[in-house]
């Protein structure tokens, strides 16, 4: 049987907004490297639960690479250059994800991205991302890169203004989302993961969202 060229290409990236791109499955091709690189980061700086500022405790687990890390607490949303348990410096941001996120900024049209921060997300099923935007970061013209693994998710995209209406964006193991420019400061969130079992990953949703914070 003759492959078409679409097929050897892969599927094409979709607009969702005028600097929103979806990339399906562009994280496929380095996966495994990926994974590699990922477990010695989640070993040097477990996946916890962090409290918002309101003091309750966050539903998504989370952790970092990269000399910047994100994190919550009691005194609020920011970067930190260490690992509040460990006290270490947050694990280094591996080539193989710098490489990626690069691509993948530049295949949605912004060039020169070189991140400083990846934020590690785990969903268990249930577990949802509320409305908000991503503005710790300093400089607002570099644009977020997000790459999700595991479970499908149904992330939401909203406007500018929180009360905006939201599109349901499906995202799948392996797709990338990229949203930068006049996009940036856009709300989105995460509806709750349904129940699922990933033959890669297992039953959980993992999102690496890579960022310029400092
Ligand atoms: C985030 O907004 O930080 C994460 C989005 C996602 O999990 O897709
Ligand atoms: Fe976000």
């Amino acid at each position: 049987m003759i492959q078409s060229d679409l097929d050897l290409f892969g599927p094409e990236p979709q607009h969702l907004a005028s600097q929103t791109v979806l990339l399906p499955g562009f994280a496929l091709s380095v996966l495994e490297p990926l994974l590699d690189a990922l477990r010695p980061v989640l070993r040097a700086a477990p996946l916890r639960h962090m409290q918002t500022p309101g003091g309750l405790n966050m539903a998504v687990a989370l952790t970092n690479c990269g000399a910047l890390g994100w994190v919550s607490d009691a005194k609020g949303y920011r970067y930190t250059t260490s690992d509040p348990i460990s006290g270490q410096a947050w694990p280094a941001l591996p080539q193989v994800l710098l490489e990626l996120a690069g691509r993948a900024a530049l295949a949605a049209g912004f060039e020169g991205f070189v991140p400083d921060a990846c934020l590690i997300n785990q969903y268990l099923p249930g577990t949802r991302l509320s409305l908000h935007q991503d503005r710790n970061e300093r400089d607002f013209e570099q644009p977020i890169v997000s790459i999700s693994l595991g479970l499908p998710a149904v992330f939401l995209l909203g406007g500018l203004q929180r009360s905006d209406r939201t599109v349901r964006v499906p995202l799948s193991h392996g797709d990338v989302l990229v949203w930068g420019g006049e996009d940036r400061l856009r709300f989105h969130g995460v509806l709750p993961i349904k129940p699922g079992l990933h033959s890669r990953m297992g039953e959980r949703r993992i999102n690496l969202t890579l960022r310029k914070a400092g």
